[in-house]
């Protein structure tokens, strides 16, 4: 039997009219729209020349180690508890002393004024904002003075990288602590340049050079441009040496023959906390908790160091068990969703760094694009917390997210 037909009435459409307020800013609705990282990666591959997208997005050689990092979060499998009290939910913590409403961190990454002309004081404001910590880079286009400045509530990290004159180290890390950066993160996976395959085949420099195809890609994004070419120019902010590709400069400044040593005369001149970033095996794990230092991160520099790395989701256990609780184990690389990082910290992790999620969010949209990221990881995690049936981080144990095994 055919149903019969009539026409609707008035009184019936009415509760079905969705009217939402006119939101005439342009940025904000397109960011309003944005509901994961990755739509926050596609609203930024718009935005920026194809060489700036691919120096964020990219990873070394063949990319399988940020593959790999990816597919392990996407085959944890979560095991829920019910009929728990989950009105309340706390995702709050401390990383390395430093109190955080999230169980995150966002990475240092170097050059992130030219992601976008607001750059590192963006993020900064932001990070502050939301209450999580943020670490500056040594490759950082802002001045670690102006960044302190810029947030004076955040809280600030700095990150190092050795480099073969230990004085302008020692001098830069003097800076850091006199304008209040309370932890120091020393990064050791980098003692010559990953080799990025898109940055050598797009031919990108710092900064961006100006050749045919970048003259021809201003008609594309004038936007960017016109923000790059009428701002403070786009150089380092602690390096002397500028210009030329990234591989050039770190293999020019950074030290190959840093050593489990040099951390003891790290130790003596900073008065803050101190985080290994870049640890793959537990041998190294113990050896660095042995010598007090108050965090490392298991991470494969986002996969932009070295190809075929270990996967950090998988080596976290190892890595936590053979800390034996003196030092803090943090992870990152590949996390583009909350529920990564409750995975992480089920087993055993205090909490996430994070690089590419917020760039995405400051390509898309400046401060406002890294308020949406934050935004959108803040929701995932307690959301993620609450299905699983705990109302603290310290709640969550290995049994709530299973890992996958190693390929
Ligand atoms: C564009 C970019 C620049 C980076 N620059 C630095 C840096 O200057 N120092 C550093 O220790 N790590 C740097 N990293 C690595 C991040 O700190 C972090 O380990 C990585 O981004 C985590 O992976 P994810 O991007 O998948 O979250 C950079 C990462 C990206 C994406």
């Amino acid at each position: 039997m055919r149903p019969q037909r009539r026409l609707p009435r008035w009184s019936e459409l009415r509760p079905l009219v969705r009217t939402r307020p006119v939101q005439l800013d342009r940025v904000e609705r397109r960011l309003a729209r944005a509901a994961t990282i990755g739509d926050l990666r596609q609203l930024a591959r718009r935005r920026t020349p194809r060489s700036v997208f691919d120096y964020v997005d990219g990873a070394a050689e063949a990319e399988l180690s940020l593959r790999r990092a990816r597919e392990a979060f996407a085959g944890v499998e979560f095991r829920p508890r019910v009929l728990r009290d989950v009105t309340q939910v706390d995702p709050s913590t401390r990383v390395a002393e430093t109190p955080s409403t999230l169980p995150l961190v966002l990475a240092p990454t170097g050059f992130t004024r030219m992601m976008h002309h607001e750059g590192e004081r963006a993020v900064a404001r932001a990070a502050a904002r939301a209450g999580v910590p943020y670490a500056l880079s040594t490759m950082g286009t802002v001045s670690l003075e102006d960044v302190a400045v810029t947030a004076p509530d955040g809280h600030q990290w700095f990150q190092l990288y050795l480099w073969k004159d230990r004085k302008a180290s020692l001098d830069l890390i003097q800076r850091a602590a006199d304008s209040g950066y309370g932890t120091l993160v020393l990064t050791v996976d980098t003692p010559v340049a990953g080799r990025r395959l898109r940055d050598v085949r797009n031919g990108m420099t710092i900064p961006p050079s100006l050749s045919a195809r970048t003259l021809a890609d201003m008609s594309v994004h004038p936007a960017w441009w016109f923000n790059l070419l009428t701002t403070e120019p786009l150089e380092f902010a602690s390096l002397r040496k500028s210009g030329g590709t990234v591989a050039d400069l770190v293999d020019r400044m950074f030290d190959p023959g840093a050593l489990l040593d040099d951390l003891a005369w790290l130790r003596d001149s900073w008065p803050g906390q101190i985080v290994v970033k870049g640890v793959q095996h537990p041998d190294d794990a113990r050896a660095l908790a042995a010598l007090g230092v108050d965090g490392l991160v298991v991470s494969s520099h986002g996969g932009r160091q070295l190809d075929r790395a270990a996967t950090p989701l998988q080596v976290l256990p190892g890595i936590v068990a053979a800390t034996e609780g003196r030092s803090e184990v943090l992870l990152d690389t590949g996390i583009t969703d909350g529920a990564d990082v409750v995975a992480a910290v089920a087993n055993g992790a205090s909490a996430c760094m994070v690089g590419r999620a917020y760039l995405y969010g400051l390509m898309a949209g400046g401060e406002r694009g890294v308020d949406r990221a934050l935004t959108i990881l803040g929701d995932q995690i307690t959301r993620t917390m609450r299905l699983l049936g705990v109302t603290r981080l310290s709640d969550l144990t290995p049994d709530h997210a299973l890992i996958p095994p190693a390929h």
